[in-house]
């Protein structure tokens, strides 16, 4: 049996295509075509060059996932703004240097049957002045509550109307160049508590000009940047965008607020809509622990799926394809976005399209992963030998 990356199929495909049909529907979004419904959300890995441009590491890291099945991989986050260099070793896209990086990465991941993607950030207060060498900025000057007890000298400023063309220039600017470098979709990050996240909730975004108070200002730049994206590029890439569902905060976003903000994205551009959970101050709904249960934002996407007309992506403790295919078949999301899981074993996906399931190195939410809590200078995994740490602790 042949696939249509022209790869051959061992006999277990048709097995397992009876076990799976939802998972294995070929889906578009936008006019890209996906062969399943099983996407690998952005990870920061701290992979990448110490200069932001692709490292091997970070090629390797990604064509594991694309081999093992893979339908759709978010690449990054990729920092579009050189005052936002958060970690020693992101992704960047701020300048036309790092293409040629981008360009090989996503060729690697579309020869090994993958969609590339990249999802694009700028950390807005979430990040430390000590690291950045800059300014943190954001709609309002109200501290990250995590972050501001790290760094006695953090300090954020409110964003001036130059600043703010400025990062939309950025977002527009680093697409066009993901485009240059072949990827299929790019991915603006509006969740998880960072800069366009921060415009459009209430609970970070006190502006009284044009792009705070109403919810129409406050997704104000985030129409723009669809917008002006749809203006340089047309159809040739699709838009996904990644909001946090519920933030978990008091006067954050809830999932109800997502009814008017929909919309407005899809009318801007948008083509799919990733939806995950938490900011900072809630950190710990962003990576749910063993202890928050599987699945436990199915009820949030499906919310949000009511108010959308472009498929709809879910995330969050889905640790098997038999939950995805779940969570699929039942109507409650489009796509289903596997983590931690992948990185655990980066052939899950094959090895169940295989009924080899019980093969499958299972994912032990350990917290490992989560190198910038543990300290360790980059991603580990206690379960996948090939990304144990180099002394093999
Ligand atoms: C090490 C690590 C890095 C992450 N980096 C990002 C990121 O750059 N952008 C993002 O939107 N989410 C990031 N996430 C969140 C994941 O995309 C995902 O939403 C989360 O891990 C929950 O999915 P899972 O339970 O399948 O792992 C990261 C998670 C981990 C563990």
């Amino acid at each position: 049996m042949e696939n249509k990356t022209g790869m051959i199929k061992d006999i277990g495909t048709i097995n397992e295509i009876n076990n799976y049909p939802s998972v294995f529907d070929t889906i578009d979004i936008g006019k890209v075509n996906l062969k399943n419904r099983i996407v690998f959300p952005a990870f920061h890995t701290n992979y990448a060059n110490p200069d932001g441009t692709v490292s091997d590491k970070l090629i390797d890291f990604y064509n594991a996932i694309a081999q093992g099945g893979c339908g759709l991989i978010f690449t990054g986050a990729a920092v579009v703004s050189s005052d936002s260099i958060a970690f020693d070793r992101l992704m960047r896209i701020d300048d036309d240097c790092y293409i040629p990086g981008l360009t090989k990465l996503f060729g690697e991941i579309e020869k090994n049957g993958a969609v590339p993607a990249v999802q694009l950030i700028h950390y807005g207060r979430q990040a430390l002045n000590a690291v950045t060498g800059c300014d943190l900025i954001a709609p309002s000057a109200i501290p990250c509550p995590l972050m501001s007890q790290f760094d006695l000298n953090y300090h954020v400023r409110e964003m001036t109307l130059a600043d703010i063309e400025r990062v939309r220039n950025d977002f527009i600017d680093a697409t066009v160049r993901a485009a240059d470098a072949g990827v299929k979709v790019v991915e603006i990050h509006v969740a998880h508590g960072y800069l366009l996240n921060e415009f459009l909730s209430p609970y970070s975004n006190h502006r009284k000009d044009d792009y705070g108070g109403s919810v129409e200002n406050r997704a104000r730049l985030i129409i723009e940047i669809l917008e002006g994206i749809r203006s340089k590029l047309g159809s040739k890439i699709a838009i996904s965008v990644r909001v946090s569902g519920d933030e978990y905060v008091d006067d954050g976003l809830k999932p109800s607020d997502y009814k008017e903000i929909i919309p407005m994205f899809e009318r801007a551009g948008m083509d799919m809509l990733n939806v995950s959970a938490g900011v900072y101050a809630s950190m710990e709904m962003i990576i749910p622990g063993p202890d928050i249960g599987e699945t436990p934002y199915i009820g949030i996407a499906a919310e949000l799926k009511q108010y959308a007309i472009v498929p709809v992506c879910a995330v969050g403790s889905i640790l098997s394809l038999s939950a995805a295919e779940a969570i699929i078949s039942t109507g409650k999301a489009d796509l289903v976005a596997i983590g931690r899981a992948q990185v655990a074993d980066p052939k899950l996906v094959d090895k169940s399209l295989a009924g080899r399931e019980d093969d499958v190195a299972k994912c032990i939410q350990c917290g490992k992963c989560l190198f910038f809590n543990t300290g360790d200078p980059e991603m580990y995994c206690s379960v996948n030998p090939s990304l144990k740490p180099p002394k093999n602790e």
